[in-house]
């Protein structure tokens, strides 16, 4: 079995089953997710960077024709936030799909995600992560990722 952990180019190359994979990996984030359409999707996917990790091979090593470009198992989102001291970047959407965890697919949406980071010179990234995402926590740590002392306020329209 075979992954690729690349950057997705845009909503006009999403195929009808990457649509249906992001439904279900969003789910997967917060089972109270809705179900959002294409354009929706699409809209979405053209305001941020989508790093996503698609399965590209069976177990046997055969390449996955559909859909093109294999399987979507895991992604993460880097959007570009401006402030006065600078850019930063912002982490959210991170998952790998239950049946493809603890192979390292997380880990290589991370790098993939620092690389970008780093590659647009953003000063910081900062992200979430809930206290019971046990594993999630793990990760960031272990990519240097430290714990800021700071009240996080959401207002939902
Ligand atoms: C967090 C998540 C993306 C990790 O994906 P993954 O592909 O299983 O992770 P990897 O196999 O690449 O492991 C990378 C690191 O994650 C951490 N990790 C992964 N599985 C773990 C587990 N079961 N227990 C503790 N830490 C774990 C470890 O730091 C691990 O590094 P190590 O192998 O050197 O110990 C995945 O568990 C997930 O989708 N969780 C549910 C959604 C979620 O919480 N998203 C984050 C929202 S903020």
């Amino acid at each position: 079995m075979a992954y690729l952990h690349a950057v997705h180019p845009g909503s006009r190359v999403l195929a009808d089953e990457d649509i249906d994979r992001i439904n279900f990996l969003l789910k997967v984030l917060n089972a109270d997710t809705p179900q959002y359409s294409r354009e929706h999707i699409g809209t979405m996917v053209d305001s941020t960077i989508l790093v996503l990790t698609r399965q590209i091979s069976d177990d046997d090593g055969k390449p996955l024709i559909q859909p093109p470009g294999g399987v979507i198992v895991g992604m993460a989102t880097l959007s570009r936030l401006p402030t006065l001291r600078g850019i930063k970047g912002y982490v959210e959407d991170m998952v790998v799909d239950p049946a493809h965890r603890g192979r390292g697919l997380g880990r290589g949406l991370m790098q993939t995600v620092m690389q970008l980071a780093r590659f647009y010179g953003y000063k910081r990234v900062d992200l979430t992560s809930g206290t019971h995402r046990v594993e999630a926590n793990k990760l960031y740590q272990a990519f240097g990722f430290v714990q800021h002392d700071t009240n996080v306020y959401r207002y939902t329209f």
